[in-house]
């Protein structure tokens, strides 16, 4: 999925795309759009993600005004990538605006269009707020 939205996000044109296992918190400020990759473990997010908003939080880093969106693999309730959009709506102050992205298990090729359009439709909403 986060490769589809890569790949998305590149065919808009004039924009640098990271592909990131992990990144730091201090890491999170450098970006104009940060889309989060969340799979569903017990009805949450995982403790990395997690952790990695309260480390920016603790740090005070500021995402306000940065474009956020929410994607991830899940097996029957899918919590997780709606989750990470309430936590950088409401604390973090981002801008959000798409629905969690969901794939049941394994995306199929229509999901990964999805994701495709996904990538493409924040790309290309930055390049036009530039
Ligand atoms: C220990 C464990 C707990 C899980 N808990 C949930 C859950 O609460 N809700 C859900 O929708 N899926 C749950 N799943 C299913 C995973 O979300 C699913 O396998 C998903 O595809 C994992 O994505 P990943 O391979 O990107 O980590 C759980 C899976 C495991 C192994």
């Amino acid at each position: 999925m986060a490769k589809a939205i890569a790949e998305g996000a590149k065919s808009a044109g004039n924009v640098e795309v990271e592909l990131n296992y992990h990144v730091d918190a201090e890491d999170l400020g450098k970006f104009d759009a940060v889309l989060v990759g969340a799979p569903t473990y017990h009805h949450d997010m995982t403790m990395d993600t997690k952790k990695l908003f309260e480390e920016a939080a603790a740090k005070g880093i500021s995402l306000k005004g940065k474009v956020g969106a929410a994607f991830g693999s899940y097996g029957w309730s899918g919590e997780a990538p709606k989750l990470v959009l309430e936590i950088m709506r409401n604390k973090f102050e981002m801008r959000v605006t798409e629905q969690p992205l969901l794939a049941k298990y394994v995306p199929d090729q229509n999901t990964l269009n999805m994701c495709r359009n996904l990538g493409k439709r924040v790309a290309e909403s930055l390049i036009h707020a530039a």
